[in-house]
């Protein structure tokens, strides 16, 4: 099969996959919000992952659209819980779910869905006819992955107290809060598959270096990306004083005036988009830019090398594609 004939055939699969979910009716302030936020889209990024993943490692990625389904929900559960301790209003260019309702339904809906997200897994090894000990090995794996997201998450939150976060804690709290999610699903494609430990070590680590890529990347949009294929308010991370990639260097680099006035405006609710504006002149001229697209480069460089372990074949190709195509991404 051609690249255009797998990329075809995993956009039917995945469209079909989150089509055909079954999400309850009623009671609908519980269910509508969970319909809303996965029919909202995104790039479903972690469960094309996961099956490629599959593929690669010479399983059906068809058999893996429970895992899929699982970590796809997942994530937006923690988008919904995210945007609510964000102050976030906006998501995929919409209306965030504590925004068009409420915090009460943001809350219990993002728990529903994280339960659905489980009951999604939990028929997984069914379906591609797995051991019960690789079911219980991806049950516990992706379980891990949770809690590892929620200590990412509460470190994150922790950060917006401190004013001394250096790089390294900066990358250990999104090791947790967004590459362990990335690396799971790579791992739980692999396991799927049936394949042996090393290389289901080997796709997490692809997951964990294109996670750690991704937001920073993501970091780099908040502050200079177009709002409208963003889908989020641009500025977002600035007025939140959120310690991104992008901050912590700042603060390191700037002289006293910048650093007086950086601080003056980070986490300021009352800052200006002249403010806002203001920031980002001094990402530019510190070179904070430039050093995160040069750190976000190496981290999926990393990726690629991982990648390169495994043997040449068209779903390992379709990886480096997609890896390709995050590096320059915009949304
Ligand atoms: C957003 O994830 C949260 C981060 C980890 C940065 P995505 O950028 O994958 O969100 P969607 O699903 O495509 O909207
Ligand atoms: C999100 O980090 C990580 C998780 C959702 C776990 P961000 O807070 O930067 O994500 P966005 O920018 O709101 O999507
Ligand atoms: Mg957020
Ligand atoms: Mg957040
Ligand atoms: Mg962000």
């Amino acid at each position: 099969m051609t690249h255009q004939d797998i990329r075809k055939q995993f956009d039917a699969l995945i469209k079909a996959a989150f089509q055909t979910l079954s999400i309850p009716e009623k009671p609908a302030s519980l269910y509508d919000p969970v319909r809303y936020v996965m029919g909202m889209g995104g790039k479903r990024l972690r469960p094309r992952l996961l099956m490629l993943s599959a593929g690669m490692c010479g399983g059906n990625p068809e058999k893996a659209v429970p895992a899929a389904r699982a970590v796809e929900m997942l994530h937006n559960f923690t988008l919904i819980h995210d945007d609510m301790m964000d102050n976030a209003g906006t998501r995929r260019g919409m209306a965030t779910v504590h925004e068009k309702w409420d915090d009460a339904v943001a809350i219990l809906s993002g728990d529903v869905l994280f339960v659905l997200a489980m009951q999604e897994l939990s028929v997984q090894g069914k379906q591609a006819g797995l051991s019960g000990e690789v079911n219980t090995e991806m049950m516990q794996r992706f379980l891990e992955a949770i809690r590892v997201v929620c200590d990412g998450q509460a470190l994150d939150m922790d950060f917006g107290q401190r004013d001394n976060v250096t790089l390294p804690e900066y990358l250990e709290m999104i090791g947790a809060k967004t590459a362990a999610l990335l690396r799971c699903s790579m791992e739980l494609g692999a396991m799927t598959a049936g394949a042996v430990e090393e290389m289901v070590a080997n796709c997490g680590d692809i997951g964990e270096q294109a996670g750690l890529a991704f937001q920073i990347q993501d970091d780099l949009l908040d502050a200079v990306g177009d709002a409208t294929k963003f889908g989020k308010k641009v500025g977002g991370d600035i007025i939140e004083g959120k310690k991104t990639w992008l901050t912590i260097r700042a603060l390191e680099r700037a002289d006293d005036t910048d650093r007086l006035l950086l601080r003056q405006i980070l986490g300021n609710p009352a800052a200006t988009e002249q403010d806002v504006l203001r920031v980002i002149r001094i990402y530019h001229d510190l070179g904070v830019i430039d050093d995160a697209v040069r750190a976000i480069g190496e981290h999926y460089n990393n990726a690629l090398q991982k990648l390169a372990l495994f043997e040449e074949s068209t779903y390992q190709g379709e990886i480096k594609l997609l890896l390709d195509k995050l590096k320059v991404r915009d949304n």
